[in-house]
């Protein structure tokens, strides 16, 4: 199997490029990253701290959406693969600012993969979502073949974006995959989605707001299992091919929050049920068959087990936490590079 030198990883400062960036140094030790990100409000260059003398982790600040930037960055660095998370994410955020998500998601794709075959980089992975299948009914699973039905526009940005890749290989011969995993939860996601924020609401013993009746279904995978995944996808998927990812462990909403109140042993009175989220999508379940039977990929982490880890990770980090709600990051990231040059700065 080759193993890839020089990667660049965009949005290796959030949540999953994170921890993609410390699961790569430890898999691949001949392997460097190139962390190009743009801080935003999710980005955290606080989770790579310790990073900071790795000379295999090299950050950059850089906007995928820039062209001038992404030129700047493919022509310092000889890239062999690029492995693209960078993106808006949060839903209920894309439903007031539908065009920076455009912008992000969809035009950030499309410049990125210019400039990844401008300087023949050999394989490009897109860190695509399950979202972009839209929801099911009561019965069955997401295959690789289903519709492309999404529902709001972060899913929508996202789905765009797949066919853009898709375009890149079929008309221009780039090497590109596509993953689609389900719902991740572990460290350093920001406390906006589900799991952290109804695990700060309950520390503070406020409420945690479920959003409809709590029975919309989602597929939950520790972020380290998609971390293998992509892993698996980069160094050993097939040209053109999407591989979905999930951890067949389709919960719903309201038992997620029963299941963290009972970790933290906080009443089931704090939950708070509130108007529905717009276009709420029902239920997604994955079917992943491609993956594991093609590549041999398996998660390794059970749910329960990795809920309480997790839990236990917010409640360990608690300053973090506080300062990712109250927009400190950019503060923190000064002070941890204030002194680099303007580039990296
Ligand atoms: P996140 O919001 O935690 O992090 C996103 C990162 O992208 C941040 O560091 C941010 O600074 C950076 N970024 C945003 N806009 C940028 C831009 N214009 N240029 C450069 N950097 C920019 O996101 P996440 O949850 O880690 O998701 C990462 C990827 O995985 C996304 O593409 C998302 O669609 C996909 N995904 C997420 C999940 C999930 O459950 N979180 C599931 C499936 C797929
Ligand atoms: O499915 C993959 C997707 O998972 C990723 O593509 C997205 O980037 C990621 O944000 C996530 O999207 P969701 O909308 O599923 O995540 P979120 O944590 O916002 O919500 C999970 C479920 O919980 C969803 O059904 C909405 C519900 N919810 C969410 C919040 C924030 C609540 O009931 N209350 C809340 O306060």
């Amino acid at each position: 199997m080759n193993t890839y030198k020089n990667i660049l990883v965009t949005g290796g400062a959030g949540f999953i490029g994170g921890n993609f960036v410390r699961y790569m140094l430890d898999a691949h030790p001949e392997t460097t990253l190139v962390n190009y990100d743009a801080l935003t409000y999710a980005g955290n260059l606080e989770s790579l701290a310790d990073l900071e003398s790795e000379p295999r982790h090299v950050f950059v600040k850089g906007n995928v959406a820039d062209k001038r930037q992404l030129e700047d960055v493919f022509t310092e660095h000889a890239f062999d693969a690029v492995v693209h998370f960078a993106a808006e994410t949060h839903v209920d955020r894309s439903l007031t600012d539908a065009e920076l998500f455009i912008e992000t998601n969809t035009c950030g794709t499309q410049r990125l993969l210019d400039a990844a075959r401008a300087h023949g980089v050999k394989r490009y992975v897109q860190i695509s979502t399950d979202e972009v299948y839209g929801s099911l009914g009561p019965e069955g699973e997401f295959a690789e073949n289903s519709p492309i039905q999404p529902n709001n526009p972060y899913a929508a940005s996202k789905a765009a974006a797949d066919f853009l890749v898709r375009a890149a290989h079929k008309t221009h011969g780039l090497e590109v995959a596509i993953t689609r995993c389900s719902n991740n939860f572990g460290p350093w996601q920001f406390p906006e989605k589900l799991i952290p924020l109804m695990i700060a609401n309950a520390q503070e013993n406020k409420p945690l707001p479920v959003y409809g009746d709590g029975l919309h279904v989602r597929d939950w995978l520790y972020v380290q299992d998609h971390c293998s995944a992509i892993d698996a996808v980069l160094h050993k998927g097939r040209p053109g091919e999407v591989y979905n990812i999930g951890g067949h462990k389709d919960v719903p909403n309201i038992e997620v929050v029963r299941k963290l109140l009972a970790i933290l042993n906080k009443p089931e009175s704090l939950i708070a049920f509130v108007k529905d989220r717009p276009g709420h999508d029902r239920r997604y379940a994955m079917d992943s068959t491609k993956i594991r039977t093609e590549l041999g990929w398996t998660p390794a982490h059970s749910f329960e087990d990795s809920l309480r880890q997790t839990v236990q990770w917010y409640l360990d980090n608690r300053e973090w936490q506080e300062r990712a709600r109250s927009g400190a990051y950019q503060d923190y990231y000064r002070t941890l590079y204030g002194n680099r040059p303007a580039a990296s700065a």
